[in-house]
């Protein structure tokens, strides 16, 4: 240690500390061009919720791209670059037509995909139309989102396709909301379930239930696109599991919003499907379907009402809440925009708690510095993209008493793996019914009377 750290380590040393925020570049830069940029750009991505489309063009930035989203006079969906190919005016300002969307400048009219349809101040004779082509991106709607592929055409991934999204009797109802923060500090709060005693429990009052305030039993799993994990803790004599899902990149599910573990269940799925997408690198959009079924909410809790453009029904999730409020009882928004715009990685003290969180950045590195290396990232959906992907958020309690005398924690980790082993084991089944009974066919047995 030389003296200047030294001095670091003495009572008032604020003095001698470090004052650069540095930035992890190498995961946090989401532009054009960045390691991190080209990785995002190889998956499909929710951009917007279909319903903030109206008329008119809406302009929007992703991945620090300035676009222009319209929909066409034929009903078609487009996502063009926002700069007019002619002089640049924003075509936020341009006139819908038929197959395109024309310039309010000079009338230059640009398709879908980006064809130049018409230069009308040029002479007949102009072969502009055919060499100006205006940058465009693929576009699909699907249950209210509009999704965008920004990568290169011929490395176009299937759809995102995933068990909830053909779950029968499932409502998705839309949501979106923005954080003015780096996209990493969203995704990490949810390889962070240590948070959960504290932020929504013991620190300001409990924000959810009482039961979250008991420091979980974790385990982390990882699967060929990215983790799930065992979220654990007693009930009395249940043992409540929750499994999470976060895949690669920016894909994640937590377990069942109003979940006590007070039964047994197997198999409850999750509340939300969720993606956390990069607006630049100071500006996230979390897109995502609040999921609503009769089984994982026999009580009717969810709030319809209460879920979509900035707005989801449960705490903490948006700026939306009084200044005081904020202050006194901070939620997740709280958390991860009180990051920074960009949280310095540099800076940080990474304990036992933060597994999660190391585990995600080594993976993400791991797969930026591959692709940078020319190795593809892991793709989205089944290798057969026809089949959905499995996923395992939700909840399974089961009852297991604790063992007088014994250590509590390990008989919950090892009933966590019994139940990661049985999802595992089922992944094949693409039915939602019959993957559940195959679940409560392995697991029943767990039980303890
Ligand atoms: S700037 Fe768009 S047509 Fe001229
Ligand atoms: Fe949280």
């Amino acid at each position: 240690m030389d003296q200047h750290e030294a001095s670091a380590q003495q009572p008032f040393s604020g003095y001698y500390k470090n004052k650069v925020r540095e930035v992890d570049d190498e995961l946090a830069r989401v532009g054009p061009g960045t390691p991190a940029g080209e990785y995002f750009r190889r998956y499909w991505h929710p951009i917007l919720m279909t319903e903030r489309l109206g008329a008119a063009p809406y302009p929007l930035r992703v991945l620090g791209e300035d676009l222009v989203l319209f929909r066409n006079g034929s009903g078609e969906v487009g996502l063009v670059d926002r700069y007019c190919s002619h002089r640049g005016m924003s075509l936020e300002f341009g006139i819908i037509e038929p197959k395109g969307i024309r310039c309010a400048y000079h009338g230059w009219c640009f398709a879908n995909d980006g064809r130049t349809i018409d230069t009308p101040g040029e002479p007949p004779s102009s072969r502009m139309k055919e060499r100006v082509r205006h940058g465009a991106y693929k576009v699909r709607e699907h249950r209210g989102l509009i999704f965008a592929y920004f990568g290169p055409p011929a490395l176009e991934p299937p759809f995102p396709f995933t068990d909830m999204m053909a779950l029968a009797d499932n409502d998705m109802v839309p949501w979106q909301i923005h954080s003015p923060c780096n996209w990493l500090q969203i995704a990490e709060n949810n390889m962070d379930p240590f948070h959960t005693p504290f932020l929504h429990t013991r620190m300001t009052g409990v924000q959810f239930e009482n039961i979250w305030g008991e420091l979980p039993v974790i385990d982390y799993h990882r699967r060929p696109n990215g983790f799930f994990y065992t979220n654990a803790r007693r009930n009395g004599d249940n043992i409540w599991i929750r499994l999470f899902d976060h895949l690669l990149p920016n894909f994640s599910q937590n377990g069942g919003l109003f979940e006590r573990g007070d039964a047994i269940r197997y198999f409850g799925r999750t509340s939300l499907t969720r993606w956390v997408v990069p607006i630049d690198d100071t500006n996230t959009w979390v897109i995502a379907w609040r999921n609503l079924n009769q089984r994982d909410d026999p009580e009717g809790r969810s709030k319809r009402d209460e879920i979509g453009w900035e707005k989801v029904d449960f705490y903490g999730q948006t700026a939306h809440r009084s200044h005081d409020q904020r202050i006194t009882q901070p939620g997740d928004w709280d958390a991860w925009v009180g990051q920074g715009p960009i949280n310095s990685h540099a800076r940080e003290n990474l304990g036992s708690t933060d597994q999660g969180v190391a585990l995600l950045r080594r993976l993400h590195r791991e797969t930026i510095r591959n692709l940078q290396k020319g190795i593809d990232p892991p793709p989205f959906v089944r290798g057969d993209g026809v089949r959905p992907i499995a996923t395992h958020g939700g909840d399974t309690v089961l009852r297991v008493p604790a063992r007088p005398g014994g250590d509590d924690r390990a008989l919950i980790l090892e009933v966590s793996k019994k139940v990661a082993q049985a999802y595992l084991d089922t992944a094949e089944i693409d039915d939602d019914g019959e993957r559940r009974s195959a679940i409560e066919r392995l697991l029943a047995p767990v039980n303890e009377k």
